[in-house]
């Protein structure tokens, strides 16, 4: 029998109330699996930061590269300057473990609110593959004159032909075996950004036509592409982009999607460790409350099973997070939504794991 071994990050604030429901639905599904979990958990956060000052050992990172998966619930600490934990755990693992592709599913589940009007479930339903460690992401650039009138400040767009490819790859991929409209859109910007964007388009063709004659490619501009997200979601199978515009666009993808409660997302390196997130923040004022939403912590365990390729299991989850939601168990998504139906963090956990167990 097969163990995977996850390493979990529960982080701050509500971050360990979600992931312990996170754990507790990936142990109900175990009975259904031909293999099952051995969980390690990892103190990294801001607690462990204004207690030590050391935000994420060198060693830590080693070990985790030995496992399957790592599971993390949210980083971010009220008393450390924002950009510490952020630059230093989450950015530091994605480059490190070469986690080069970020996997966000905008999935309206039944009975979620979407503010887009008149769509629904049908109509919100794509896979953003956002490049995760390249770009303006890289760090390149400087400030020159700093402090006078005269101060520049240079940010580079850097890409190589590697990285374009390699994130191409995995999108043509998933595309694939996600098997749905079987197309790829390119989100781009080769109107202005004619050096970036005229590698992305022109890897994006070459690979196509070569591998991929299966898959219908699209291209969209980013400011576009923000239009149809909002207008006509249902266009979209999946789209392809790099890392600054993956990461605005998917903010824009969990509202439409019904908000950063059931937005999870994957940071993947196919070949090494993928780590699983949900995509909300750590909520620091609700922390101990037991009301904070852990759905998008489970989605983020859906996505992890999906990687692991159990497609089984991860197929009863996605069925039993969306039976909860149609069933009306709850009005909204927010925490006095929570608290109006009587729910909490750890009864939602256990409704959706009976679900799943229940399931054949
Ligand atoms: C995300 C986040 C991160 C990013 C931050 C926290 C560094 O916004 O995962 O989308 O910019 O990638
Ligand atoms: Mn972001």
């Amino acid at each position: 029998m097969k163990t995977y071994k996850i390493a979990v990050l529960p982080g701050d604030g509500t971050g360990p109330e979600v992931v312990a429901e996170g754990v507790k639905v990936l142990q109900a599904l175990e009975s259904k699996m031909d293999s099952k979990f051995e969980f390690e958990t990892y103190d990294f956060g801001g607690d462990r930061y204004l207690a030590t000052g050391e935000v994420l050992p060198d060693s830590a990172v080693e070990e985790l590269r030995s496992f399957h998966a790592i599971f993390l619930g949210a980083i971010g600490h009220p008393d450390v300057k924002p950009g510490i934990l952020e630059k230093g755990i989450l950015l530091r693992l994605r480059f490190e473990l070469d986690q080069y592709i970020n996997l966000r599913p905008v999935k309206l589940y039944p009975n979620v609110y979407t503010p887009v009007k008149d769509k629904g479930p049908e109509d919100i339903d794509f896979v953003v593959v956002r490049e995760n460690c390249a770009g303006l992401y890289t760090g390149g650039g400087q400030i020159i004159k700093k402090g006078t009138p005269q101060e520049v400040a240079i940010q580079e767009m850097v890409y190589t032909r590697f990285d374009v490819d390699r994130c191409l790859r995995y999108a043509f991929d998933y595309t694939r075996r996600r098997n749905k409209k079987k197309t790829l859109t390119l989100c781009g910007k080769t109107n202005v950004l004619t050096f970036v964007y005229d590698l992305w388009e022109r890897a994006f063709h070459e690979m196509g036509e070569k591998d991929y004659p299966d898959i219908k490619r699209e291209y969209t501009h980013v400011d576009a592409t923000t239009m149809w997200m909002v207008k006509n979601p249902e266009w979209f199978d999946v789209i392809v982009t790099g890392n600054m515009f993956g990461d605005i666009i998917t903010d824009l993808g969990a509202m439409v999607q019904g908000g950063m409660g059931v937005a999870a997302g994957g940071n993947i390196n196919p070949a090494g460790t993928s780590m699983f997130e949900p995509i909300g923040g750590s909520a620091p004022k609700y922390t101990g409350q037991n009301v904070i939403n852990p759905l998008a912590c489970i989605c983020a365990a859906q996505m992890m099973l999906d990687h692991l390729r159990e497609d089984k299991v991860a197929a009863i989850l996605d069925q039993a997070i969306a039976d909860f939601l149609a069933s009306g168990a709850l009005p909204g998504l927010g925490v006095s939504d929570i608290q109006k139906a009587g729910m909490s963090t750890s009864k939602i956990g256990d409704a959706i794991a009976q679900r799943a167990a229940d399931m054949a």
